[in-house]
């Protein structure tokens, strides 16, 4: 008999929650999740980003907009509801996208710089979790598989320097993700962390606290529509975790081999 977790997850009628909707990989998710007939509560600050999602998208009566930051509980509260009166408290799906980055040396940034990283990246997935597992649950207890997926990075595989909030925040939302993985098996919820390496979208136009002048070194990048291809292929089978592009599987995986040689191709030298 297979286990739960490798039922094909079928998108089809489920209700669903992408947060960080109005651009980059939530944006063009959503417009996978519609197009395959599943309901999506969407969830971003910019308003009107969300609606011109909603045009974007094959069915807009899919698309369920909540305007709001993600570390506000109120935020939250409407998404879990909305979920509700479309489901009857029970959820097929939770993504947790939303996300900020920031570039700089540690010893040169405000102590804010890492809170906000940690609250946005880690504890904002960390309490949607918490409210969206009841609702999960019913959903795994009716004979359904239902799904967490975590967009977590490359850097949360392996650390660079000038990331250090970025890349504690992935790690902690790595090794977060891997104890619930474990702990919901026997319950019937998946639990998948997709794992990009850069990826061409706004990102790096809202950094948190970063000189302007800072540039990410990267080898190579993925449109968004390729990354959210690829998280919704990884939900539907069921994947624990993917890690995309050549360039960031050669980082996670050199690292896994060498991790001394890595730090001394990583090290900053000659300030
Ligand atoms: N881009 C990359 O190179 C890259 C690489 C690896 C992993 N990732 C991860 O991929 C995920 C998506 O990023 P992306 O590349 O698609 O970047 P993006 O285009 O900047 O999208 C980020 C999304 O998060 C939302 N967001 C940010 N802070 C928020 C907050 N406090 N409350 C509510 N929504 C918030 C933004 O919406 P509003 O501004 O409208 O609120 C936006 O919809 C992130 O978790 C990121 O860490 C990105």
């Amino acid at each position: 008999m297979p286990l739960p977790f490798q039922q094909i997850w079928n998108p089809e009628g489920a209700v669903t929650i992408v947060t960080g909707a109005s651009s980059g990989i939530g944006f063009e998710l959503t417009r996978l999740l519609v197009d395959a007939g599943a309901h999506v509560i969407a969830v971003a600050r910019r308003e009107e980003r969300l609606a011109e999602l909603a045009a974007a998208t094959s069915d807009p009566m899919r698309v369920h907009s909540i305007v709001g930051d993600v570390t506000d509980a109120s935020t939250r509260e409407k998404a879990m509801a909305a979920a509700d009166s479309l489901r009857d408290g029970g959820l097929d799906l939770l993504v947790n996208n939303a996300g900020v980055g920031a570039i700089g040396p540690f010893a040169d940034a405000s102590p804010d710089r890492m809170r906000r990283v940690m609250e946005v990246n880690f504890f904002a997935p960390v309490d949607w979790t918490r409210d969206a597992l009841p609702r999960l649950r019913q959903v795994a207890q009716s004979g359904e598989r239902s799904v967490i997926c975590n967009i977590g990075s490359v850097l949360g595989h392996r650390a660079v320097p000038d990331k250090s909030e970025y890349c504690a925040s992935k790690f902690a939302l790595h090794g977060w993700n891997d104890s619930l993985r474990a702990e919901l098996v026997s319950d019937g919820i998946g639990v998948t962390l997709v794992s990009p390496s850069t990826t061409r979208s706004e990102f790096f136009d809202s950094l948190v606290e970063t000189d302007p002048d800072q540039k990410s070194k990267s080898i190579g990048s993925w449109p968004p529509r390729r990354v959210a291809q690829a998280t919704l292929m990884a939900i539907k089978r069921g994947r624990s975790e993917v890690i995309l592009s050549l360039g960031g599987k050669a980082l996670v995986y050199a690292d896994r081999v060498a991790p001394p040689v890595m730090n001394g191709l990583l090290a900053k030298r000659g300030r």
